[in-house]
Order: structure tokens, then sequence, then C-alpha cells
């Protein structure tokens, strides 16, 4: 033990005595919206794993599922001139970020690791901007679950998870009659957007899904299958109990634990929350994909900002590096609810539902009914999404036709467009 406690300090006088400058140690401060239970104990995971390879971390956290609270934060640090060094940031807003030159590249640490060798192609070209990675992917989350307390179905005599809509609306109507609240929602704009998409999915099919959402065709915007999403938007209205406005996610998700209502249709960070609670899967709680052919992919990746200083460039390079270790992204995604952004690492500890997500991707791939989502930022611009986001929570607090919902939203997208 001659390191640590006597060479090192000395070592350490001996630089400044000499006028070197003490040695850049990494340090990040990261920006995220993980505060839920799930959630902020998944990213306390890449926290203790940055600490432990001598990093300092300085936590930002912006409390608001979704992100959007997020976003309007780094708008206003990169306007100041004053980014963070990493943030949590996905989809084409890593672009959008990029084409400002508001970005760095850890291109670097990508070929010495050879991340294109590990990860889907689809989610690395959206992870680079003009070839070089900007931004290092930490999991794929599934949007179309639906999630259930098992004990309240069986009250209300319901022996399986629907498989249809009109399943999920026969299943909806018994548990009304037995007085149990059947769907736990929060009324959040990027939520009621979650259940949308999820039913475009299920009601139109993938190939429709991909037009509307995110060619953003105006033929499949206002056609009689986007009507019918919104009719079964209207009748999921009906089964959300009084207190649903503005009720975060995860007090929606509590709700399901609880027994106070039977099902919720969110992504499986959900799932997280339920771990972080003790719950076990299969027993306290069930997943199934929501009814329809496909699966909706969120993705949720760290983008390394422009910043100056050894010590930030070097803290990006150790994140990026860390976060794309098999290791890491295995204890994340335990914890988070998703599955790895890597495509080599073992699933043996993950859950049924984990390796369901799995399965399903991969045969979402090879059918070509892989759709990116919409609302949680995978699919179009914040400005497009933005209107979709609008309309679609005006639709669900109104009584707007469904016929004027989609002409409303037409029209939105094309002045957004
Ligand atoms: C999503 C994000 C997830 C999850 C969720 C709720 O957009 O991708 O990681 O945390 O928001 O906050």
């Amino acid at each position: 033990m001659f390191h640590g406690n006597r060479i090192l300090p000395l070592v350490a006088v001996a630089g400044l005595a000499l006028g070197g400058a003490a040695r850049a140690e990494p340090t990040v401060e990261v920006l995220h919206w993980w505060t839920s239970g799930g959630e902020a104990k998944a990213v306390g995971e890449l926290k203790n794993s940055f600490e432990a390879a001598g990093g300092t971390w300085i936590d930002s956290p912006i409390a608001g599922g979704g992100g959007d609270a997020a976003m309007t934060a780094l708008r206003a640090r990169v306007v100041a001139g004053n980014p963070p060094t990493a943030v949590q940031l996905k989809g084409p807003g890593i672009q959008e970020w990029a084409e400002q030159g508001a970005l760095n590249d850890v291109q670097d640490v990508a070929t010495a690791e050879d991340w294109d060798a590990v990860l889907p192609p689809a989610l690395a070209a959206i992870m680079k901007y003009n070839g070089n990675y900007v931004a290092a992917p930490v999991n794929i989350h599934r949007v179309d679950w639906i999630w259930a307390n098992p004990e309240v179905l069986a009250k209300a005599g319901i022996e399986a998870m629907p498989t249809t809509w009109d399943e999920f609306n026969a299943a909806a109507d018994k548990l009304m009659a037995a007085g149990i609240t059947p769907l736990a929602h929060g009324g959040q704009p990027w939520q009621d957007a979650t259940i949308f998409e999820d039913v475009v999915l299920g009601v139109g099919g993938a190939d429709f899904f991909r037009k509307a959402l995110v060619e953003l065709d105006n033929d499949a915007l206002t056609s009689d299958t986007m009507v019918a999403a919104f009719d079964q938007l209207r009748k999921m209205r009906g089964y959300v109990d009084p207190n649903f406005s503005g009720r975060d996610w995860n007090l929606a998700t509590g709700m399901v634990m609880r027994g106070e209502a039977a099902f919720q249709i969110m992504g499986d960070w959900a799932k997280g929350e339920f771990l972080a609670a003790g719950k076990v899967p299969g027993k306290d709680f069930i997943c199934a994909p929501t009814p329809g052919q496909g699966f909706v992919l969120n993705s949720d990746s760290f983008t390394f900002f422009k910043v100056k200083g050894d010590d930030n460039i070097k803290g990006q390079k150790l994140l990026a590096s860390l976060i794309m270790s098999p290791e890491f992204q295995k204890t994340f995604n335990l914890a988070k609810g998703s599955i790895p952004a890597r495509t080599d690492v073992a699933l043996d500890a993950f859950d049924d539902c984990a390796k369901l997500s799995h399965a399903d991707l991969l045969k979402a791939i090879e059918a070509d009914t892989l759709v990116p989502s919409m609302a949680h930022e995978m699919a179009v611009s914040r400005s497009v999404r933005g209107e979709f986001l609008d309309l679609v929570t005006e639709f669900f607090n109104s009584d707007m036709s469904s016929q004027d919902a989609v002409q409303q939203l037409a029209d939105a997208v094309k002045r957004a467009m």
C-alpha cells in the first residue's frame, strides 16, 4: 500500500510546486427527468458507476414525466450559453440540436468500442450526426403496453388480458359494473398522446401509424381509420376516474398497484415503478401488449452538449463509455423496466415482460411493424408533436366529435410542418 495515502499527496504537492495544474478529473452535469421511484433508482445506477470510475456527478433533475419541462429548461440553459454536459434527449431532438451546432461528438469512444457492431442500425442512425455519434442510447422502451392488477381483474370476472379494443371495452364495462375504475390515467398531454398512439397502432396497424404519425400524410390523418381511433379514445375517456386531470403517471401506476384501478396503458417505465415498490411481475401485476400488431419504440439516450474544459470533455467520454458497457446496460435496464439498447446483452436475469418485449421487437423488425413513438419524441419534430398533444388533450377534455378532431388535427399539423 504505497500509493494512495502517502505518495499521491506528495505528487500532487510537487505538481503544484512546479506550477503544474491539477489533473483534470472527469466531471458531468446531467440534466434528466427521472424523478419517479423507478426512474430515480435507474439513474442512480448511472451516477454510481460514474462515481466508482472516479468521476464527479452533478445532478440536475427536472421533474415532469415525458420530459417536457426538462426540454424547456434545456432550451433556457443553451440560450444562456451554459449548457449541461450531458442531457437525456432523444429522437429527432438530437438532430435538431446537432444542426444548431450545439453538440460535441464522442466518436473516438464509439470507434474504440465499435458501437456500430452492437447497436441496431436504426437506433445507431438516431444517435449520429454527420456520421459521428453525438449521443449514446441506454435502453429500448416499449410504449404499447397494458399493465393490470390480476386480483382486480379476477374480482370482475375478467379471465384474460384484452387482445382487441372491443375486448378491452367489454372488460372495462364489466369493471364499471363492478364499481371499479377500469383505467388509471393521468390527464397530462403526453399521457393522453401515449394512449392515443397505442390506439392508432391497434386500430390502424403499423403502416397506417407510419403514414399518419410519422409521414403526416393528410389522407391518413383525415381518414375513417383516424376517426375510428378517436372514437376509441372517446370511449376510454369514460373509463377514467373523476380525478384523472393533471395526475402524474407514476401515481396512476400506484392506483393499479393498490387495486384502485384495473389497467394502466403506459410504456414499460411503469414496470420500473412496480419493481421499485417491490411488486412481482406475473403475480402482483401483469403485462400485455396493447391490442394490435407492432411495437411502438422509445429509446432513451444521453446527448453530449458543447462544453469546454478538459474535466467536462473527459466526463463526456467516460459517461459515453459507461452507458454503452454491457454491465451497465444490464443493471440500468433491470431497474428502468426497459431492455438494453445493445443487442449482445443476455436477458436471463430479466423478467417475462422484458423477454416478451425483446421477442416482439425482433418480430416487429422482421414484419416491418416497428414504429417510432410520436408521444415520446421519436417520430416528428417538437413543433408537430406539440400540435398532436394539444389536439388530443383538447379532444379528451371536451365533447369534440371525432370528425372535428381529425380535421383540426390535420390542419394543425399542416401549419406546423
Ligand atoms: C419517457 C422516457 C422514459 C420515462 C417516461 C416518463 O419519455 O423515455 O424513460 O421516464 O418518459 O417520465
